[in-house]
């Protein structure tokens, strides 16, 4: 029996490394061990937590398997993997990395150039061998190597801790990303050196990070806009109950903005162009300060191919992003009519929260706020909640053993 005994303990120190180990053959030491992130067995709560966390359940009871000092030295992760902008938020340190989702690779011998800021610098100005490619579209990932070499990338730029301590990782995505797509990220995570990898969908982490309590028993609207997708879910419980996603969001609106350049000017202009546009002047609620917002732009005559300068105006932006904003508005409603009444009670009482980048554009809020008769909040720092988000699911017990059934691939 010892010789057993002492095997198995190997394997399980083996298997888990553990910070530090407890004997006990006390069942009150145990189980509060176990909610403490010990492996515990047999299953249960903790036994699910002690799996969750990179633990696993011992073949003995007397046994556990503590990750209690292990864990404030392990640099646990919430990644936002957006079309636009990746962030790494690092438990304990805050977020440390906020790129744009831009790959730049030599197209000749496909090695990579540049990651984040410095690859999207160069798009529109790249010679013909250098490609910066944004590997996100609309939300979904267009391009699965290059988004794992930028995961890779971010997630081992982001780590600082000793090699060993791998990090249990969280990873917000859009809400109908398909089993192919969960897994590809999830490899690309646990390949960069995760120990764990969970995915959560986007608007929950928003939700979190925006500060509100997602698993009371009460309705909670996020509507999460970001470069690709605009994400609108009511939550309750700790699960989404009704959800709407669109392919419209900031990209969208930078197309609307060359498009209305070109046929009210003649005049062509690139995509960083059109969002330095949106995000000076851009606006959705008619103000007479909105209106007298004005900046010069420069592009290129379509009749004669010359460079010619001109004063854009904020009125002439609201036209220009007028059909797309409606589409958004419209699927706010949409949501709300087929979210359950006493939820939507909820949800006036508290108001409809707004995060991602769109959040930020000039009376978006007034406006949603007049066509919904709801109030409506911006989240404090609003690009950055879905990582934050992220990162603090590592810390909710229900959230995570959620996560971590639905995250089992089939
Ligand atoms: N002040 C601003 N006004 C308007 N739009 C803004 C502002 N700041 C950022 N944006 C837009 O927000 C978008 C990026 O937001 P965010 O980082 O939330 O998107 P993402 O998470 O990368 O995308 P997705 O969630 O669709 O995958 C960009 O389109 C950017 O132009
Ligand atoms: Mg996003």
């Amino acid at each position: 029996m010892p010789a057993f005994y002492l095997a198995t303990l190997t394997f399980q120190l083996f298997k888990t490394r553990p910070s530090f180990l407890v004997l006990t053959s006390s069942k009150v030491w145990y189980n509060k061990l176990g909610h403490l992130g010990a492996g515990v067995w047999p299953s249960g709560k903790a036994a699910d937590f002690g799996s969750a966390i990179g633990g696993s359940n011992p073949p003995t009871p007397a046994i556990f398997l503590c990750e209690v000092i292990r864990l404030p030295f392990r640099e646990d992760m919430g990644i936002d993997l957006g079309t636009a902008n990746t962030l790494v938020y690092v438990r304990g340190r805050g977020i440390v990395i906020n790129e744009p989702s831009v790959v730049a690779i030599d197209t000749e011998t496909g090695t990579v150039i540049q990651v984040g800021l410095a690859a999207k610098e160069m798009i529109g100005k790249t010679p013909s061998n250098i490609s910066a490619i944004r590997p996100l579209k609309s939300g979904v990932i267009a391009d699965f190597d290059i988004a794992r070499t930028m995961l890779k990338y971010f997630i081992g730029n982001a780590r600082k801790g000793l090699p060993f301590l791998k990090p249990r990782v969280v990873i917000g995505v859009p809400i109908g990303v398909t089993e192919v797509e969960r897994k590809a990220i999830m490899d690309a995570a646990l390949e960069a050196g995760a120990s764990k990898a969970f995915l959560i969908e986007e608007p929950m982490a928003a939700a979190i990070g925006a500060g509100l309590d997602v698993e009371e028993p009460s309705g909670n609207m996020i509507v999460d806009i970001g470069g690709g997708t605009t994400e609108i879910a009511v939550i309750s419980l700790g699960s989404i109950v009704t959800s709407v996603s669109v392919r419209i969001a900031g990209d969208a609106l930078d197309e609307a903005i060359v498009h209305y350049i070109k046929e009210e000017y003649k005049l062509a202009i690139g995509e960083r162009t059109a969002e330095r546009i949106k995000i000076e002047i851009g606006n959705v609620f008619p103000l007479p300060e909105y209106d007298e917002l004005e900046t010069m732009v420069v592009g290129v005559d379509l009749s004669t191919g010359l460079p010619r300068k001109i004063i854009v105006q904020g009125g002439e932006i609201r036209e220009a992003l007028k059909t797309n904003i409606n589409t958004l508005t419209d699927s706010i409603r949409n949501a709300l009519e087929q979210t359950p009444p006493e939820l939507v009670t909820d949800i006036v009482a508290r108001g409809i929260v707004l995060t991602g980048g769109g959040a930020l554009l000039k009376g978006f809020d007034q406006l949603i706020s007049r066509e919904t008769g709801i109030s409506v909040v911006i989240a404090e720092d609003p690009l950055t909640c879905v990582a934050r988000g992220a990162g603090a699911a590592l810390e909710k017990l229900d959230i995570l053993n959620r996560l971590s059934k639905m995250n089992r691939i089939k």
